[in-house]
C-alpha cells in the first residue's frame, strides 16, 4: 500500500527533514521506493529511488531540500517495477507540475497511450505519473486548476488519492476516490496525508476528505470543492482528542477487530498487486508446473494457509502439492529433496526460525525456493529466489487474520493461473468478504454466551474447509485460552465423539458440496445431546439438522471455505473479550518467533 504526504508552509525553509519524518510514519503501509519533491519559486527539486527511506534519503540527501511546499511518497509497485524512474513523485511534460498518488489507476495503460498520442512526455510506466498528466491535459487546454482536476477525476478510473503542486504558486491540491486522505491544519502550515496517525504528530486539527472531494491547501487555510460539479463544500475541521494508540485502532476496540475488518481492503490490494505483476506470477507458476515435487511450508496459521493452498492447487490445477509444517520438513523430506523440486516458504513475519531452518536445508539441496511473507525486507524475503508479498500493511495483533486470508488468496490465485481456470471472479471476492463480515457479526455475537460456557470445543471441516477448521481452532486457542481442536469432520467419530455430553458445542464448517457428509457429522453430535453449530451457505438441510447456524453469503466451492473462516475469527475475538482477555496480546505468544 503506497502512502502520500504533502505540506504547504508560510515561508521557504528546510522541508527535507519534515518530509523524511512524514515518510517514516507511512512506512508501516509497506513500500519499495521513496521520493520527495520541494517547490521553491520556479524550481522543483525532485529526488527519488527504489529502496528504504533511510537509505534513499541519505543517498540523495533529502535533508538539504528546501522550499515552502513539499510532497513525499512511498510506493509499493503495481504499475512498473520498483526503479528510480517509476518511483514517485512525478513531473508533467514541462516540469512545471509535480504530483504523487496512492492507490491504483486501473486504466493506466490506456491513459499512457492517450497522453503520448497527445504529445505529452511520459517517462515511466507508473500510474502516479498518469495522474499528473491527467491534470496537465486540462491545464494545457486553458482550464483553471479546480476544473482541470475535475476533468482528471473523470478520466482516472480506480481507487486512489493524489496530491499535486505547480511552480510559481502558493498552493497544493489533493483529491481522492477510494483511498484515504486526511487534511491537517497547523500553525503556519497545512498538510495532507494518506492517514490520520501520520498527521497527528504535526497537528490535531483535521478534515477527513470524502470520495469525490478536492482540497486546495494554502499555508493558512484550506478549501474543499466537489470533483463532480466544482461547487464549494463547507466543512469545519475536527479536533482529534484520542490518544495515538486509539487513533491507530480507527475506532475499533482492538487491533484484531480492525484487522478482521481490513481483510476485504487488503484482499483488494493484493489482487491489484498480483494482476499488476504477471511476470512474478508466471515465474512462480511455471516453476510449480515443471517441478517434480512441490512443497508449501509454514508454521501455525501460515501452515494452515499452505494446507489450503495444496488443496486448491490439486482441485483447480490437478497438481499434487505436499504441505509441510516447517520443522517436519527436514526429518520427513530432507534427504529426498533435489534441484527438481520447488518450495514456497510462507510466514507473515518472514522471520520464523522453524521456517528459516527448513529453508536452509532446502537450499543446501538446491531446491528452488520462493517466499510468501508480509514483512518487507524480512530474512525470508531476502533469502529466496522471489518473494510474493502479502500487501497487508502492519498486522499488529498477535493472532494473524488479514495475513492469513491474503496467504490463502495468493495460493488460490496461483492455483487458478496454474490450472488455467478463468471463471473464478476474483474481483468479487473482497466484496463477498465484506458482506460476510457484516452479516455474520451479529449472528456470531448471539452465539458467544452458549459457546463461551465451555472450555473445550471442536472445529470440524471436510475437503477445502478442513484447513479453515484448523485455523478457526487455532484462533480460539490463541486468544480465549480454551481448548479447541480442529479436525477432519469424518475423524470425529473415531474417538473425540466420546467427549460429547449435553450442550457440548461442536463447530462444523460446511463447504457447499459437502453438505450431506457434514449433516451426518452433525447428527452424530446432536443425537448425543451436543450442540452442532454449522457455518455455511444458506441451506435448508443444514438449518434443520444443526442446533444453530451461521449463514455466509452464497459464492462458490473455492471462495466459500475462505469466507467461512471470517465468522470464526469474529467468534474467537468476541469470546476472548467476553472472558476479559486482550486478544491483541495473548499470554505466552509472540508475533515473531525467532527461536527453535
Ligand atoms: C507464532 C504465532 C502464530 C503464527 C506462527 C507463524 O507461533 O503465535 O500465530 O501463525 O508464529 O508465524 P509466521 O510469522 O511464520 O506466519
Amino acid at each position: 500500500m503506497c502512502g502520500i504526504f504533502g505540506i504547504v508552509t508560510d515561508k521557504e525553509q528546510p522541508l527535507g527533514p519534515i518530509l523524511i519524518e512524514a515518510a517514516q510514519r507511512l512506512t508501516y503501509r509497506g513500500y519499495d521506493s521513496v521520493g520527495a519533491a520541494t517547490i521553491s519559486g520556479a524550481t522543483i527539486d525532485l529526488r527519488k529511488d527504489a529502496g528504504r527511506v533511510e537509505e534513499v534519503a541519505e543517498r540523495y540527501n533529502f535533508a538539504e531540500m528546501t522550499g515552502a511546499r513539499g510532497i513525499t511518497q512511498l510506493r509499493w509497485a503495481t504499475f512498473g517495477n520498483p526503479s528510480q524512474i517509476n518511483a514517485q513523485p512525478h513531473l508533467d511534460s514541462d516540469g512545471d507540475l509535480v504530483g504523487a498518488h496512492n492507490g491504483n489507476v486501473v486504466n493506466n495503460v490506456e491513459l499512457r497511450q492517450a497522453f503520448m498520442a497527445e504529445g505529452m512526455t511520459v517517462r515511466s510506466e507508473n500510474d502516479g505519473e498518469s495522474c499528473v498528466h491527467a491534470v496537465e491535459r486540462y491545464l494545457d487546454r486553458g482550464l483553471d486548476f479546480i476544473p482541470a482536476i475535475q476533468g482528471a477525476y473523470q478520466d482516472l478510473q480506480g481507487d486512489y488519492a493524489f496530491v499535486i503542486g505547480r511552480v510559481d504558486d502558493d498552493k497544493l491540491y489533493a483529491f481522492k476516490k477510494g483511498s484515504g486522505l486526511v487534511v491537517g491544519i497547523g500553525e503556519g502550515f497545512t498538510c495532507v496525508s494518506s492517514d490520520l496517525p501520520s498527521i497527528l504528530p504535526l497537528t490535531r486539527k483535521v478534515i477527513r476528505l470524502e470520495d469525490g472531494e478536492i482540497v486546495t491547501l494554502w499555508a493558512d487555510r484550506v478549501e474543499l470543492h466537489s470533483a463532480e460539479d466544482g461547487q464549494l463544500i463547507e466543512r469545519q475541521p475536527e479536533t482529534i482528542t484520542e490518544t495515538m494508540a486509539s487513533v491507530q485502532k480507527e475506532g475499533y476496540d482492538h487491533f484484531m477487530l480492525k484487522e478482521i475488518h481490513e481483510q476485504p481492503v487488503v484482499a483488494r490490494e493484493l489482487l491489484h498487486r498480483l494482476d499488476g505483476d504477471p511476470d512474478l506470477v508466471d515465474q512462480v507458476v511455471s516453476k510449480i508446473a515443471d517441478a517434480r515435487n512441490v512443497y508449501f511450508i509454514g508454521c501455525g496459521t501460515s501452515y494452515h494457509a499452505c494446507l489450503a493452498g495444496a488443496i486448491y492447487t490439486a482441485q483447480l490445477a490437478g497438481k499434487a502439492v505436499i504441505p509441510v509444517i516447517a520443522p517436519q520438513f527436514a526429518p520427513q523430506y530432507g534427504n529426498t529433496v533435489t534441484d527438481k523440486d520447488v518450495g514456497i516458504f510462507v510466514s507473515q513475519s518472514g522471520e520464523t526460525k522453524d521456517v528459516l531452518n527448513a529453508l536452509e536445508i532446502a537450499q543446501a539441496r538446491e531446491m528452488m525456493c520462493f517466499s510468501m511473507a508480509n514483512v518487507i525486507g524480512s530474512t525470508l524475503t531476502r533469502k529466496t529466489e522471489a518473494w510474493l508479498p502479502l500487501v497487508c500493511g502492519y498486522e499488529i495483533s498477535v493472532p494473524a487474520t488479514k495475513t492469513f486470508t491474503n496467504q490463502v488468496i495468493s495460493f488460490l490465485y496461483l492455483a487458478a493461473k496454474l490450472g488455467g481456470v478463468e471463471d473464478l471472479d476474483f474481483a468479487q471476492l473482497p466484496d463477498l468478504m465484506e458482506e460476510t463480515i457484516r452479516v455474520t457479526d451479529p449472528q456470531v455475537q448471539a452465539l458467544v454466551p452458549k459457546i463461551n460456557a465451555w472450555d473445550d470445543t471442536y472445529a470440524l471441516g471436510y475437503g477445502a474447509t478442513y484447513p479453515f477448521a484448523l485455523e478457526s481452532a487455532l484462533k480460539l486457542k490463541e486468544i480465549t485460552y480454551a481448548h479447541c481442536e480442529g479436525m477432519l469432520s469424518t475423524e470425529f467419530k473415531h474417538g473425540p465423539l466420546s467427549a460429547v455430553t449435553d450442550g457440548f458445542p461442536v463447530l462444523f464448517l460446511a463447504g457447499p458440496e459437502d453438505v450431506p457428509l457434514i449433516i451426518s457429522g452433525i447428527n452424530e453430535v446432536t443425537c448425543r445431546g451436543g450442540e452442532a453449530i454449522a457455518i455455511g451457505q444458506a441451506d435448508e438441510r443444514l438449518r434443520i439438522n444443526a442446533s444453530d447456524m451461521v449463514t455466509i453469503p452464497d459464492s462458490n466451492s473455492a471462495f466459500a471455505p475462505l469466507l467461512a473462516v471470517l465468522p470464526l475469527q469474529l467468534l474467537s475475538y468476541y469470546m476472548a473479550v467476553a472472558r476479559g482477555y486482550d486478544p491483541d496480546f495473548p499470554r505466552n505468544l509472540s508475533k515473531t518467533l525467532t527461536v527453535d
